[in-house]
Order: C-alpha cells, then sequence, then structure tokens
C-alpha cells in the first residue's frame, strides 16, 4: 500500500518551484524510498517528490522496467538539471497527478542529465528517447509545470473541462453516499 497519496491535477501544490536539497538527511532517503515504493506500485517509470506533496528537488526514474520484467534499476536523483538537448522528438506522455489523460509531447531527443546520487556523488547521463523524455518530464514537476502544459491549447482546455467534470461527478456521489 502506497504510504503518500500521489496529488492530482488541478492541486495546486503541483505547481510550487520545488527548493534543491542542500544536504541528504535521513527524511530525503526515507521520501527516496516512499516515491520508489510508489512509483513501482502505481506502476510508473518515474515521479518527482512534488507529486506527493514535498517541494524538494528529488526525483526517481526507471524507464526499463516493466511489470512482465521484474528486474529493477531505478534512479534516484537529487537537485538533477537538464543540460545540452539535442535533437527534437514526440512521445505520447501520461502523468500519475494528470489522471486519464494521454498526450504527444515534443521534447529534446538527447539530453545530459546532471544530478547527485543519495550519497553526494556527481551523476552525469547521456540520455536519449525514452529515457531522455523522462528526466525532462521530472524535472518539469520540480519547477511546477506538467505536461499538459506542453500541449495545445485546444487539447489542454478539453482535458481540464473533462477533468472538471470529472471531480463534480465524484463530490455529488460522495455528497449522496453521505448519510442524512
Ligand atoms: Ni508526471
Amino acid at each position: 500500500m502506497a504510504l503518500r497519496e500521489v496529488l492530482k491535477f488541478p492541486d495546486k501544490r503541483l505547481r510550487t518551484v520545488s527548493r534543491p536539497i542542500a544536504e541528504v538527511t535521513d527524511e530525503i532517503r526515507a521520501l527516496a524510498d516512499d516515491l520508489l515504493e510508489i512509483m513501482y506500485d502505481e506502476p510508473g517509470i518515474g515521479l518527482a517528490a512534488p507529486q506527493v506533496g514535498e517541494a524538494v528537488r528529488l526525483i526517481v526514474v526507471d524507464t526499463e522496467w516493466t511489470r512482465e520484467d521484474t528486474e529493477r534499476n531505478p534512479l534516484v536523483l537529487v537537485n538533477p538539471e537538464v543540460h545540452d538537448p539535442e535533437g527534437r522528438i514526440v512521445w505520447t506522455e501520461g502523468c500519475l497527478s494528470v489522471p486519464d489523460c494521454e498526450a504527444e509531447v515534443e521534447r529534446a531527443e538527447r539530453i545530459r542529465l546532471r544530478a547527485q546520487d543519495l550519497d553526494g556523488n556527481e551523476l552525469s547521463i547521456d540520455a536519449s528517447d525514452l529515457q531522455a523524455v523522462c528526466f525532462q518530464h521530472e524535472v518539469d514537476h520540480l519547477d511546477g509545470i506538467l505536461f499538459i502544459d506542453r500541449i495545445s491549447r485546444l487539447k489542454r482546455n478539453l482535458y481540464v473541462q473533462k477533468r472538471k467534470k470529472q471531480l463534480r461527478r465524484e463530490l455529488e456521489e460522495a455528497g449522496s453516499a453521505t448519510p442524512a
């Protein structure tokens, strides 16, 4: 069972610009463990700390893992930064914080990700394709940006309307279930 709830659009906390991590404390290690547990549980291929309401620059990513292939190679990345973007690629993205939405997003095809690991070691990862897309998506979360900010205004508005209806329906159902 997930220890923390994944925040869902339009929760305003998803719009926070997260602060850098000056020191990896036990709290940060525990948060990283929780993020990994939630990511594999959902399942997803990446998760950022602000998605569980913690406004710190920490992400976890595992783009090779699938439910069928249980081998896990998680990356826990502290203060990740996207550098040297090259090329363009269009990928169909989704997000655990944006329910019932998938859309094509254009991003850099290749990037270099710089970050630290939990032991303070400097990492430099040359990423392409899905891994590059995932890194860019997760680092966006640290700046309060969602992938639907990068699609056309028309598609975004359609989604926002659909989501509003969905939330209204959930509220009504919750209300009618309450004993009088
Ligand atoms: Ni996301």
